[in-house]
């Protein structure tokens, strides 16, 4: 394995100095000892190439020194794909949105000689800020695809930065290392590791995006304040990372449910059928009922199904749970109602009419109005007296 040494061939530094001001004016950037490492660490030297959706849904590579500007934009960039089961394209690593990261980091408050792992090294980018901010010696990282770790390590020594970086799943955390004063993971966890709440120290801060069912979750900041205990609330602002895997290049196996639509139960909704993308916290609210396994997306005028909204113009949105349950909504309206088509043991939609209620009389809160709390067994989200108990994946 090689890597260039592209640093000194480009003109980076006004492109990296121009993302720091962004970023400063958007008010994610405020630490100088951040503003400096995003000045001083060249992104394009972990992301040399990267991958762009082209209009008919293939995917096309791009050389980052062609459009450095690209490459310093506050936007995430695909940097690793494998090929799924079923002939498609899977996501494997991503440079996360600069913006994104920098709030990350300063929401762990750390200090000089504060000691982080991070799960998810992903290209390395990440681990160079920390590395920048707080010394080789205090930042870890690993991330579950080995080749990722590698080209991370070579590209971070050929900047001068020498953290640890291990190959290894994440969820486990890095007992040999640890306490951590926090852990900061930029892959999504359906449940928070037992792991990171021994290996943080009491009073330590885990930040991590916590996804107990497919798109339902958010950023969530916990300290750890007892021996088995961590509790915080969720940031502000959602954000979504791509799922932990626990073996490396693994896809989730997924699960089909037919819709027989002779068999259903017919009904109309007010409800807005793109809920689970456009309601966030409904979606969220309406997991806790729907379970931790959900199938979701968008029915083609053909009959095809889609995860998401992909340029032709769906006719309805679905969700489907592997008990068999299913539900169908029309995106098409009449006086303001959809026809709704239910199926199997459960009546899908319901719980997220219910979820919508419920949000609707808590006063329609954001994100950071919800907190979790965790301990060995338990996952409970909490908003004011009300709380719910999670069953996560
Ligand atoms: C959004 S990317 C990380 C971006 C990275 N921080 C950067 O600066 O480029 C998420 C990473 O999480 C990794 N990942 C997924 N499951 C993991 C696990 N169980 N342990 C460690 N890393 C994991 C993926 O391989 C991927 O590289």
């Amino acid at each position: 394995m090689t890597t260039t040494n592209t640093t000194t061939d480009v003109e980076w530094e006004p492109h990296a100095q121009r993302l720091a001001d962004e970023l400063a004016a958007a008010g994610k950037l405020t630490d100088p000892r951040l503003v400096d490492a995003v000045r001083a660490v060249p992104r394009h030297a972990f992301v040399p190439t990267y991958h762009q959706q082209t209009s008919d849904g293939s995917w096309a590579q791009r050389a980052s020194v062609d459009d450095l500007a690209a490459v310093y934009a506050n936007t995430a960039l695909i940097t690793a794909l494998a090929p799924t089961a079923t002939g498609g394209t899977t996501v494997l690593s991503s440079s996360t949105q600069p913006g994104l990261m920098t709030r990350m980091i300063e929401a762990l408050h750390l200090t000089d000689g504060s000691r982080v792992l991070e799960v998810g090294t992903g290209t390395g980018y990440n681990a160079g800020l920390l590395a920048h901010r707080l010394g080789d010696e205090q930042v870890y990282s690993v991330d579950v695809e080995a080749d990722l770790v590698e080209l991370a390590r070579q590209r971070l020594a050929g900047l001068g930065y020498h953290p640890t970086l291990v190959a290894c799943d994440g969820a486990a955390g890095l007992p040999e290392h640890a306490p951590f004063d926090a852990i900061i993971a930029t892959c999504a966890v359906p449940a928070i590791p037992r792991a990171w709440v021994e290996q943080v120290r009491p009073g330590g801060v885990i930040l991590t995006d916590l996804k107990p069912a497919p798109g339902a979750g958010s950023l969530v900041r916990l300290t750890r304040t007892a021996e088995n205990r961590a509790e915080g609330r969720f940031d502000a602002t959602y954000a979504a990372f791509m799922d932990l895997r626990h073996t490396p290049g693994d896809n989730p196996a997924g699960f089909r449910v037919e819709r027989d639509h002779d068999q259903a139960e017919h009904r109309t909704t007010s409800l807005d059928p793109n809920t689970p993308w456009n309601s966030l916290l409904v979606w969220f609210l309406a997991s806790f009922e729907l379970g931790a396994e959900i199938a979701y997306g968008y029915t083609l005028p053909e009959g095809g199904a889609i995860p998401a909204y992909s340029g032709t113009p769906p006719t309805a949105s679905w969700i489907a749970t592997p008990d068999g349950s299913w539900a169908e909504i029309a995106l098409a309206t009449h006086d303001g109602q959809h026809e709704v088509a239910e199926g199997g043991p459960r009546r899908l939609w319901r719980f997220v009419e219910q979820a919508h209620r419920t949000w609707n009389d808590l006063g329609r809160p954001g994100w950071d109005s919800f907190g979790l709390t965790v301990t060995p067994d338990t996952h409970t989200v909490w908003f004011d007296q009300h709380t719910w108990r999670l069953a996560p994946r």
